[in-house]
């Protein structure tokens, strides 16, 4: 009742059903229903037919995992299953929920026991484009596959004739298709993560994806690689933001042409299918300008669906997220060092970090490696109150840095103030860029602030914000 599996959303992107006016959804869940999820080995077909297929880790069987797909308003109830060997939890990416929920294994939640099980309850107050993954130790569990998207429905949706949801994910494989072991070695840890040598959509390389012409799509758009960054080239076709980390922002085509997404992060756009009737549209990764390739291709149609693209409203309506009070606000300063530059450890010089990248921490939050579950935390924010955050990237790295529990507004890049001021739960830093962040510590709980490529939280990029009432 919740979903789509992964086989019916392949029928779905290339059935000539999909091409009418009307938009094929899964029917929402229903509220307060009781619905489940389990996580287990599978075999997935990630390299093209006749190559062989991958053993991987998956929900209920599918990759990506199930859509679940809720409207505004709605009450999830999901109990996770573990069929695994390893244990494992479930983090709800983006969704303020109560701290008890957020799946944050040791932290949050003892871990699910393999064979075991946890109900997860809370409600959706916010509409956009969320995801689900294990929050349990490395890299390893959303590198073996584990992971799906969560949607929440907008009570009044903007216009468009078709919605996608396009899930990214990143493989390191072998010839023989099975996944290269190691997900936090040391090496991938003290340089951009493990990025892999094979990208998926929707579990399939480089799909084609059947288009009308003058067809208008949503596409939302989730970043589930543990490391890689896109930048989303789509040719001669028009992309517009509508929502950053499933926030509606104001419409506007990207910087630089290009749709920029780091690990965790997602962005819905409104596409038109401005390409004419016949032509095959690539979509292009070229954040490596030196290694671009194509991630999915549009094929239009030939017949068109009206003689030009629509002129309907892309605004979306805003979620009741608590606007920062920036006049009392308290301000805080945190410093990002470590990794490497050539052949040196970047800041790395004060003997106590010598110390911590001995124990194989790479990465230093205000100085300190830590797994964000142990000793005190970072900040601690008295409920209610509003907090700046100042990130200093002072690495050669590019950084995609999570909050739990919360949405931030982005105010300033490098001090200069942003031009869309937009929410995020994930905001990705460039080397040596600074980035300010506010946001109103309204959910009670201890809150993961951390590196979402997720080789860097491992190796010591994660901290703690602790959101309490006043003693
Ligand atoms: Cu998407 Cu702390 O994670
Ligand atoms: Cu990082």
């Amino acid at each position: 009742m919740t979903s789509f599996n992964s086989l019916s959303r392949r029928g779905f992107l290339s059935g000539a059903a999909a091409l009418g006016g009307t938009a094929l959804l899964p029917l929402p869940a229903r509220a307060g229903t009781e619905i489940g999820l389990t996580a287990a080995p599978a075999r997935a077909q990630l390299l093209a037919p006749p190559r062989p297929d991958t053993p991987v880790w998956g929900y209920d069987g599918a990759l990506p995992g199930p859509e679940l797909r809720f409207r505004q308003g709605d009450r999830l109830r999901l109990r996770a299953r573990n069929g695994l060997d390893a244990p494992t939890s479930i983090h709800w990416h983006g969704l303020r929920v109560p701290n008890a929920m957020d799946g944050v294994a040791h932290l949050t939640q003892p871990p699910i026991a393999p064979g075991g099980d946890f109900l997860y309850e809370f409600d959706l107050p916010d509409a956009g484009t969320y995801w689900y993954h294990p929050h349990m130790g490395g890299a390893e569990q959303l590198g073996r596959g584990l992971a799906g998207a969560l949607i929440v429905e907008e009570e009044a949706p903007i216009r468009v004739d078709r919605e996608l949801v396009w899930m990214l994910q990143d493989w390191r494989l072998e010839q023989g298709g099975e996944i290269v072991p190691g997900f936090d070695g040391r090496h991938d840890a003290m340089h951009g993560g493990r990025i892999g040598n094979h990208v998926t959509l929707n579990g399939q390389p480089a799909p084609r994806i059947e288009i009308a012409p003058n067809e208008r799509l949503r596409l939302r758009i989730v970043n589930a690689a543990t490391a890689r960054i896109f930048a989303l080239d789509f040719g001669p076709l028009a992309p517009v933001v509508v929502a950053l980390d499933g926030q509606p922002v104001a419409p506007h085509t990207p910087e630089d042409g290009a749709v920029l997404i780091g690990p965790g992060m997602r962005t819905d756009i409104v596409l038109d299918a401005t390409g004419g009737a016949g032509a095959a549209v690539p979509v292009r990764d070229l954040f490596r300008p030196d290694g671009a390739y194509d991630v999915a291709t549009l094929a239009h149609g030939d017949t068109p669906l009206r003689a030009d693209a629509p002129d309907w409203d892309m605004a979306l309506a805003p979620n009741p997220l608590p606007e920062p009070d920036l006049d009392a606000a308290s301000r805080h300063e945190v410093v990002f060092h470590g990794g490497m530059m050539g052949q040196m450890m970047m800041g790395a010089d004060a003997p106590e970090m010598i110390e911590q990248m001995r124990q194989g921490r790479m990465w230093f939050v205000n100085g300190r490696a830590a797994d964000g579950h142990d000793g005190p935390p970072l900040i601690a924010a008295e409920r209610g109150s509003t907090q700046i955050i100042s990130l200093a990237n002072r690495t050669g790295w590019w950084h995609p840095i999570h909050l739990h529990g919360h949405v931030f507004r982005v105010i300033s890049r490098d001090g200069r103030p942003t031009a869309h001021r937009e929410w995020r739960d994930t905001v990705l830093m460039a080397p040596k860029e600074r980035v300010e962040i506010a946001f109103r510590a309204d959910n009670p709980g201890d809150w993961m602030l951390h590196c979402h490529v997720l080789a860097h939280q491992a190796a010591g990029m994660a901290a703690l914000i602790r959101v309490a009432d006043a003693a």
